[in-house]
């Protein structure tokens, strides 16, 4: 085991706003085999579930990402101990690192401004906190500037469990000195968010607690089965209702980080983009059925392997789809960037409509600065396949808008230079290698 903190001093210049960029020219066929990392989505909020008791959590197959270890900082704030093991050699170097991470003394129970604003998920820390320790003070988030993101959902759950909350300069105050009360929460929206922090909270909470229109997204699924491990009691996972039978302390447990979906739904729209025959070793279909039924739609071969799922598009054309997001298990809103890329080169026209965020379209003017067709109205995109996309400089915006900029360079003539990639670093781990590997010819230009 070594101590974290080079890793910890390297990561705190990555997470800067540096200026890397990334150059990329088109035209390269994919072969071979990517790796799948453990999902972003379900190791922000286990690392968050460490909260939760004084005993040791131990969490294997965790990415190596910006995001991680910002919330990393965060965590170690609030005074968890945190080690790291290395990453494993081949065979599997799709098994990402391993986190211990100890909860005994929380020596503070507030999450500043300066970290929160920089992650959406930090926020995530309020509900765990006031569980165990009666009190937390959490700056309001920020995040991915993909629509306004109010947390009204979170405050209705941890209000309905009994906790007294006020916002104060830009702070949100929660208070239960006695200890959370077990109740029905019934969610007037899908939140992924609201449902990991009451089911979170719940787990401390006395008596039962019953979360209605629960998200459904696998990564809730891997943090209730985590959960479960540490010793709570929790029906329905995987369903709209979770019942929890509060315990008053939950234990240490070991458990795996699941594949990262969305990971897994890029390279395959990549593939797609760019041709070729790719094996997503350790990528599991079950998880994105919606998507892997969309690209076969659109003419990509699809198919599973003993390791994983093998995508092929050999040279026919795509074809144009119409599609819009929707919670799990609809396809995800953190797709339809890469879908849309891919659909600038579909034979027709295709329909895009985004449901849960309502300002995702940012990659919308920077596809377009490659020659892509689109027109946006309201929620809905209108994309008319191109023959050609022309390779030109273009801006990362956030997180999936900046990697759809990559498969779209994929598929341009020429060379397309993407600025501002540190929004790419805080989702996709060696994006650069993983693709060259396959024959990209893609690297990163490093500023400075
Ligand atoms: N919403 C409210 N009130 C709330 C919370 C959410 O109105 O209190 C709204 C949001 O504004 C949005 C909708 O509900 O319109 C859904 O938001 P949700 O809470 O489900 O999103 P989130 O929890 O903030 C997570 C992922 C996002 C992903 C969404 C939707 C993590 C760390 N983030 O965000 O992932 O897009 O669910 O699936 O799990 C990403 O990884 O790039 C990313 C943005």
């Amino acid at each position: 085991m070594v101590a974290s903190s080079a890793r910890q001093n390297k990561n705190e210049n990555e997470t800067g706003p540096h200026m890397d960029r990334i150059s990329i020219v088109g035209g390269r066929r994919l072969r071979g085999t990517i790796p799948i990392s453990g999902a972003k989505n379900a190791t922000l909020p286990l690392m968050i579930a460490s909260l939760l008791t004084a005993d040791r959590l131990t969490l294997k197959n965790v990415p190596n990402l910006a995001d991680v270890n910002m919330l990393a900082r965060i965590l170690r704030n609030h005074g968890v101990d945190l080690t790291i093991d290395g990453k494993r050699a081949d065979p599997s170097p799709h098994l990402g690192e391993t986190f211990h991470l100890s909860a005994r003394d929380i020596v503070d129970t507030a999450a500043p401004y300066e970290l929160v604003s920089r992650m959406r998920a930090s926020f995530w820390v309020l509900g765990p906190l006031v569980a165990r320790c009666g009190v937390a003070r959490v700056s309001m988030p920020g995040g991915c500037a993909i629509g306004t993101r109010p947390v009204d959902l979170h405050l209705m759950g941890l209000k309905a469990l009994g906790a007294e909350i006020d916002i104060d300069g830009g702070y949100v105050v929660a208070k239960a000195p006695k200890g959370l009360k077990g109740t029905r929460v019934v969610f007037p929206k899908v939140s992924v968010g609201a449902t990991h922090a009451i089911l979170m909270a719940s787990t401390l909470a006395k008596g039962e607690t019953v979360i209605e229109n629960a998200a459904r997204e696998p990564e809730i699924g891997d943090v209730a089965e985590c959960l479960i491990k540490m010793g709570a009691k929790i029906e329905g996972v995987g369903t709209s209702t979770l019942r929890i039978a509060g315990t008053g302390r939950l234990e240490g447990a070991v458990h795996t980080v699941l594949p990262d979906r969305i990971e897994t739904g890029t390279y395959a729209f990549a593939v797609a983009a760019a041709g070729g025959d790719v094996e997503l070793k350790g990528a599991r279909r079950a998880l994105l059925e919606t998507a892997f039924d969309a690209l076969e739609r659109t003419g990509v071969g699809i198919a599973d392997t003993p390791a994983g799922v093998r995508v092929t598009r050999n040279g026919g054309p795509l074809e144009p789809i119409t599609i819009e997001t929707q919670p799990y298990p609809g396809f995800p809103t953190d797709l339809q960037a890469q879908l849309m890329a891919l659909m600038t080169k579909a034979k027709g026209t295709s329909v895009i409509r985004e449901t849960i965020f309502e300002n995702r379209f940012m990659h919308v003017q920077e596809l377009a600065r490659l020659g892509a067709d689109i027109q946006l109205q309201g929620d809905t995109a209108t994309v008319k396949g191109v023959k050609t996309l022309r390779g030109a400089q273009v801006m990362a915006t956030d997180l999936r808008a900046s990697v759809s900029l990559v498969i779209a360079g994929l598929m341009a003539e020429g060379q397309t230079t993407i600025n501002r990639v540190y929004h790419l670093d805080r989702g996709f781990e060696r994006l650069e290698q993983k693709l060259s590997r396959c024959g990209a010819e893609i690297e990163r230009l490093v500023s400075g």
